[in-house]
Protein backbone atom coordinates (compact mmCIF):
# COMPACT_ATOMS: atom_id res chain seq x y z
CA UNK A 1 0.00 0.00 0.00
CA UNK A 2 1.47 3.59 -1.10
CA UNK A 3 2.59 5.85 1.80
CA UNK A 4 0.10 8.13 3.37
CA UNK A 5 0.74 11.96 3.92
CA UNK A 6 -1.62 13.70 6.41
CA UNK A 7 -1.87 17.56 6.25
CA UNK A 8 -2.98 18.62 9.98
CA UNK A 9 -3.43 22.46 9.45
CA UNK A 10 -4.58 22.40 13.36
CA UNK A 11 -6.71 26.17 13.65
CA UNK A 12 -4.77 27.51 10.38
CA UNK A 13 -5.17 29.71 8.14
CA UNK A 14 -7.26 32.34 9.49
CA UNK A 15 -9.32 33.43 6.50
CA UNK A 16 -11.04 31.23 4.01
CA UNK A 17 -9.35 33.03 0.88
CA UNK A 18 -5.68 31.95 2.39
CA UNK A 19 -7.16 28.74 2.99
CA UNK A 20 -8.36 28.27 -0.90
CA UNK A 21 -5.37 29.17 -1.64
CA UNK A 22 -3.41 26.50 0.16
CA UNK A 23 -5.96 24.18 -1.01
CA UNK A 24 -5.34 24.79 -4.50
CA UNK A 25 -1.53 24.88 -4.41
CA UNK A 26 -1.30 21.05 -1.69
CA UNK A 27 -3.85 18.93 -3.87
CA UNK A 28 -1.70 16.32 -5.10
CA UNK A 29 -1.84 12.59 -5.04
CA UNK A 30 -1.06 10.99 -1.64
CA UNK A 31 -1.83 13.62 0.80
CA UNK A 32 -4.80 14.04 2.87
CA UNK A 33 -5.81 17.42 3.38
CA UNK A 34 -7.45 18.13 7.68
CA UNK A 35 -8.42 21.59 7.78
CA UNK A 36 -10.82 23.29 10.14
CA UNK A 37 -14.20 22.20 10.01
CA UNK A 38 -15.72 25.85 8.46
CA UNK A 39 -13.51 25.06 5.28
CA UNK A 40 -14.13 21.60 4.84
CA UNK A 41 -16.94 21.79 2.44
CA UNK A 42 -15.03 24.78 0.18
CA UNK A 43 -11.95 22.67 0.41
CA UNK A 44 -13.71 19.25 -0.89
CA UNK A 45 -14.97 21.63 -4.04
CA UNK A 46 -11.44 22.52 -4.87
CA UNK A 47 -9.06 19.12 -4.71
CA UNK A 48 -9.29 16.69 -7.12
CA UNK A 49 -6.44 14.78 -6.41
CA UNK A 50 -5.38 14.91 -2.49
CA UNK A 51 -8.52 13.74 -0.08
CA UNK A 52 -9.79 15.21 2.91
CA UNK A 53 -9.89 14.79 6.57
CA UNK A 54 -11.42 16.11 9.44
CA UNK A 55 -9.47 17.15 12.83
CA UNK A 56 -11.81 15.63 15.18
CA UNK A 57 -15.72 14.05 15.18
CA UNK A 58 -18.17 13.20 18.63
CA UNK A 59 -18.93 10.15 19.04
CA UNK A 60 -22.89 11.20 18.84
CA UNK A 61 -24.91 10.84 15.42
CA UNK A 62 -27.24 13.52 16.70
CA UNK A 63 -28.92 15.09 19.94
CA UNK A 64 -28.13 18.05 22.47
CA UNK A 65 -24.41 17.96 21.98
CA UNK A 66 -23.67 21.70 21.48
CA UNK A 67 -20.63 22.41 19.51
CA UNK A 68 -20.07 18.45 18.09
CA UNK A 69 -20.15 17.36 14.75
CA UNK A 70 -21.16 13.92 13.67
CA UNK A 71 -19.22 10.99 11.66
CA UNK A 72 -22.54 11.36 9.10
CA UNK A 73 -21.89 14.96 8.51
CA UNK A 74 -18.54 14.38 7.93
CA UNK A 75 -19.33 11.62 5.49
CA UNK A 76 -21.74 14.08 3.48
CA UNK A 77 -18.79 16.93 3.05
CA UNK A 78 -16.52 13.76 1.66
CA UNK A 79 -14.67 13.45 4.52
CA UNK A 80 -12.71 10.19 4.15
CA UNK A 81 -10.08 10.59 7.37
CA UNK A 82 -10.55 11.63 10.37
CA UNK A 83 -7.63 12.70 13.05
CA UNK A 84 -8.42 11.22 16.57
CA UNK A 85 -7.04 12.07 20.11
CA UNK A 86 -4.75 14.59 18.70
CA UNK A 87 -2.06 15.51 22.08
CA UNK A 88 -3.35 18.89 21.69
CA UNK A 89 -6.96 17.90 22.42
CA UNK A 90 -6.02 15.91 24.99
CA UNK A 91 -4.06 18.37 26.61
CA UNK A 92 -5.87 21.35 26.01
CA UNK A 93 -9.77 20.08 26.13
CA UNK A 94 -8.80 16.78 28.29
CA UNK A 95 -9.78 14.52 26.46
CA UNK A 96 -9.69 10.67 27.76
CA UNK A 97 -8.62 7.73 26.61
CA UNK A 98 -12.10 6.38 27.25
CA UNK A 99 -13.55 9.29 24.80
CA UNK A 100 -10.54 9.06 22.37
CA UNK A 101 -11.74 5.14 22.12
CA UNK A 102 -15.78 6.19 21.37
CA UNK A 103 -14.93 8.72 18.94
CA UNK A 104 -12.43 5.71 17.08
CA UNK A 105 -15.52 3.46 17.22
CA UNK A 106 -18.00 5.97 15.95
CA UNK A 107 -15.73 7.06 12.81
CA UNK A 108 -15.44 3.30 11.82
CA UNK A 109 -18.87 2.50 12.77
CA UNK A 110 -19.69 6.10 10.12
CA UNK A 111 -16.75 5.07 7.60
CA UNK A 112 -14.36 7.01 8.05
CA UNK A 113 -10.68 5.92 8.46
CA UNK A 114 -9.37 6.88 11.99
CA UNK A 115 -6.01 8.61 12.87
CA UNK A 116 -5.37 7.71 16.30
CA UNK A 117 -2.91 9.71 17.55
CA UNK A 118 -0.82 8.41 20.79
CA UNK A 119 2.34 9.91 22.26
CA UNK A 120 4.26 10.67 25.50
CA UNK A 121 5.44 14.05 27.16
CA UNK A 122 8.74 15.15 27.39
CA UNK A 123 8.51 14.23 30.99
CA UNK A 124 7.28 10.98 30.67
CA UNK A 125 9.87 10.34 28.10
CA UNK A 126 12.49 11.14 30.76
CA UNK A 127 11.16 9.05 33.60
CA UNK A 128 11.15 6.14 31.00
CA UNK A 129 7.25 5.56 30.42
CA UNK A 130 6.93 6.07 26.90
CA UNK A 131 6.42 2.49 26.55
CA UNK A 132 3.77 2.02 28.91
CA UNK A 133 1.83 5.48 27.74
CA UNK A 134 1.92 4.31 24.36
CA UNK A 135 1.01 1.01 25.16
CA UNK A 136 -2.33 2.25 27.26
CA UNK A 137 -3.05 4.62 24.52
CA UNK A 138 -3.30 2.42 21.94
CA UNK A 139 -4.52 -0.06 23.80
CA UNK A 140 -7.63 2.09 25.35
CA UNK A 141 -7.71 3.66 21.70
CA UNK A 142 -8.58 0.78 19.64
CA UNK A 143 -10.30 -1.48 21.95
CA UNK A 144 -14.31 -0.64 21.01
CA UNK A 145 -12.93 -1.82 17.49
CA UNK A 146 -11.10 -4.97 18.55
CA UNK A 147 -11.48 -7.91 15.42
CA UNK A 148 -12.42 -5.21 12.62
CA UNK A 149 -10.67 -5.55 9.06
CA UNK A 150 -11.29 -1.80 7.86
CA UNK A 151 -8.15 0.58 7.49
CA UNK A 152 -6.90 1.90 10.83
CA UNK A 153 -3.70 4.32 11.17
CA UNK A 154 -2.18 4.96 14.24
CA UNK A 155 0.48 8.56 14.48
CA UNK A 156 2.97 8.28 16.96
CA UNK A 157 3.40 11.88 18.08
CA UNK A 158 5.88 11.97 20.59
CA UNK A 159 4.63 15.73 22.10
CA UNK A 160 8.02 16.78 23.07
CA UNK A 161 8.98 16.96 18.85
CA UNK A 162 5.62 18.48 17.86
CA UNK A 163 6.72 21.79 16.72
CA UNK A 164 9.51 22.23 18.02
CA UNK A 165 11.94 21.22 14.74
CA UNK A 166 13.13 18.33 16.94
CA UNK A 167 11.68 15.41 15.71
CA UNK A 168 11.84 11.88 17.39
CA UNK A 169 15.03 9.37 15.54
CA UNK A 170 13.73 6.85 13.13
CA UNK A 171 15.31 4.12 15.20
CA UNK A 172 13.00 5.44 18.10
CA UNK A 173 10.07 5.37 15.87
CA UNK A 174 11.02 2.08 14.23
CA UNK A 175 10.78 0.47 17.99
CA UNK A 176 7.20 2.12 18.72
CA UNK A 177 5.95 0.70 15.32
CA UNK A 178 7.02 -2.50 16.73
CA UNK A 179 5.09 -1.83 20.11
CA UNK A 180 2.12 -0.31 18.63
CA UNK A 181 1.60 -3.43 16.46
CA UNK A 182 2.00 -6.02 19.72
CA UNK A 183 -0.66 -3.80 20.97
CA UNK A 184 -2.80 -3.57 18.06
CA UNK A 185 -2.19 -7.46 17.57
CA UNK A 186 -3.65 -8.45 20.46
CA UNK A 187 -6.93 -6.74 19.52
CA UNK A 188 -7.06 -8.85 16.35
CA UNK A 189 -6.14 -5.13 14.54
CA UNK A 190 -3.78 -4.64 11.91
CA UNK A 191 -2.81 -0.79 11.99
CA UNK A 192 -0.80 1.42 9.63
CA UNK A 193 1.66 3.32 12.03
CA UNK A 194 2.85 7.01 10.65
CA UNK A 195 5.25 9.33 12.21
CA UNK A 196 4.70 12.67 13.21
CA UNK A 197 6.61 15.74 15.06
CA UNK A 198 8.53 18.17 13.36
CA UNK A 199 8.52 16.68 9.80
CA UNK A 200 9.60 18.51 6.99
CA UNK A 201 11.01 18.16 3.43
CA UNK A 202 14.71 18.21 5.04
CA UNK A 203 13.61 15.21 7.40
CA UNK A 204 10.79 13.42 6.07
CA UNK A 205 13.16 11.06 3.81
CA UNK A 206 14.73 9.33 7.22
CA UNK A 207 11.47 8.12 8.30
CA UNK A 208 9.98 7.08 5.16
CA UNK A 209 12.63 4.80 3.77
CA UNK A 210 11.36 2.29 6.03
CA UNK A 211 8.77 0.27 5.09
CA UNK A 212 7.29 0.34 8.39
CA UNK A 213 6.54 3.60 8.76
CA UNK A 214 3.57 3.77 6.17
CA UNK A 215 3.52 8.11 6.42
CA UNK A 216 3.35 11.15 8.41
CA UNK A 217 1.28 13.39 10.09
CA UNK A 218 2.47 17.19 9.01
CA UNK A 219 1.38 20.14 11.27
CA UNK A 220 3.54 23.27 10.54
CA UNK A 221 5.20 22.46 7.11
CA UNK A 222 2.00 21.73 5.93
CA UNK A 223 1.01 24.89 6.42
CA UNK A 224 3.46 25.58 2.91
CA UNK A 225 2.30 24.11 -0.41
CA UNK A 226 5.80 23.98 -2.00
CA UNK A 227 6.62 21.84 1.48
CA UNK A 228 3.80 19.68 1.50
CA UNK A 229 4.15 18.55 -1.80
CA UNK A 230 7.92 18.07 -1.56
CA UNK A 231 6.79 15.49 0.90
CA UNK A 232 4.73 13.42 -0.68
CA UNK A 233 7.32 13.46 -3.64
CA UNK A 234 9.17 12.12 -1.36
CA UNK A 235 7.09 9.10 0.22
CA UNK A 236 5.93 8.44 -3.42
CA UNK A 237 9.34 6.87 -3.85
CA UNK A 238 9.22 4.57 -1.41
P1 LIG B 1 4.28 19.60 13.58
O1 LIG B 1 2.86 19.04 14.10
O2 LIG B 1 4.53 18.95 12.24
O3 LIG B 1 4.07 21.09 13.46
O4 LIG B 1 5.29 19.22 14.59
C1 LIG B 1 2.51 17.71 13.94
C2 LIG B 1 1.16 17.44 14.58
O5 LIG B 1 0.88 17.98 15.66
O6 LIG B 1 0.33 16.71 14.02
Amino acid sequence: MSKIIIANWKLNPSSSADAKKLAKESDVKGLVIAPPFPFLEFVASIIKKAKLGAQDLFWEESGAYTGEVSGTQLKGLCVEYVIIGHSERRMNLGETDEMVAKKVAAAVKDGLIPILCVGETREQNDKNKAVEVIEQEVRIGLSRIAGITSEIIVAYEPIWAIGTGNPDTPENMLKMVKLIQETAGRLNLKVRCIYGGSVKAANAEEFLKYNEIEGALVGGASLRGEEIKEIVKIAAKY
